[in-house]
């Protein structure tokens, strides 16, 4: 099949969908065929995200990724419209560079809640659904910093390694149960996106730096690893765990 008509039909779910990694997944998804639902808070980009999306059939819902009513109501409107769920991109994320000894409890739940409760929510909010599709995916968005460490990415990386982990469970569950979802986790390096810019220059800089390739990635090369993990391509890939950044994790 080429890879344009991957996603032809199918039907996919994107946090965080309005900017960075979620709005490239959702415009390489939309160019193969698929329908796409993008799902962020920020409501004013999303639908900015939302109207330069080629392909007609998609929909933008608010949703607040924390909160488990905003995922019932969300997956409420995605069965409305489309009354299944053939892959179910888990992006949204947020994190800060702060040492662990300057992190306030309020603080770390905030991130554990963003990045980890979210993933949580968002696989058994949209199970039901999903398992209305007769090839799912759930494509969880890690980091490395599951995986290494750096300063300040104490609650980051915890809750980052929360998914990788929580990805493979929730893989070994489905296939145990008899559920046809496959649920993998992307590992991606450092991004060029809103989320790294708003780190600053000093940062982006160093990191480029450390990178083996001597750059950043652009989204579109993390959603290219998503694309793989959500398609049919990829049917015996499953509680795996796909790093994508320049040899980082390598050296
Ligand atoms: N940028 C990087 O270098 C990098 C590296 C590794 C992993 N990641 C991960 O990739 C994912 C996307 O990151 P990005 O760089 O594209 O970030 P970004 O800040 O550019 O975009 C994140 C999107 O998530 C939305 N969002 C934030 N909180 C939300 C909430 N509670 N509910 C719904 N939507 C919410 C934001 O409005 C935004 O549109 C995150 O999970 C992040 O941790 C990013």
């Amino acid at each position: 099949m080429p890879a344009a008509e991957r996603h032809k039909g199918r039907i996919v779910m994107i946090t965080g969908a309005a900017k960075g990694i979620g709005a490239a997944t959702a415009r390489l998804f939309a160019q193969e065929g698929a329908r796409v639902v993008l799902a962020d808070i920020d409501t004013v980009t999303l639908a900015e995200t939302h109207a330069a999306l080629p392909g007609d059939g998609h929909l933008a819902i608010r949703l607040d990724v924390t909160s488990q009513p905003d995922w019932l109501d969300a997956v409420a409107q995605v069965g409305a419209a489309f009354g299944r769920l053939d892959a179910l991109v888990n992006n949204a994320g947020w994190g800060t560079l702060r040492s662990i000894f300057d992190t306030t409890p309020d603080q770390w739940r905030q991130i554990l809640a963003i990045n980890l409760d979210s993933v949580f929510l968002g696989t058994t909010a949209a199970m039901p659904l999903l398992e209305k599709s007769v090839d799912a995916a759930i494509v969880n968005v890690a980091s490395i910093r599951s995986m290494v460490a750096g300063f300040g990415s104490g609650p980051y990386s915890a809750a980052k390694a929360g998914v990788e982990m929580f990805s493979r469970a929730a893989a070994v569950e489905c296939a145990q149960t008899g559920r046809k979802v496959r649920v993998n986790s992307i590992h991606p390096g450092f991004v060029d996106t809103p989320l790294s810019k708003a780190q600053g220059d000093e940062a982006r800089e160093a990191r480029r730096r450390s990178v083996p390739q001597g750059r950043m990635a652009e989204p579109e090369e993390i959603a290219a690893g998503i694309l793989f993990l959500a398609s049919r391509e990829a049917s015996y890939v499953n509680g795996a765990a796909l790093v994508v950044d320049g040899a980082f994790t390598a050296v």
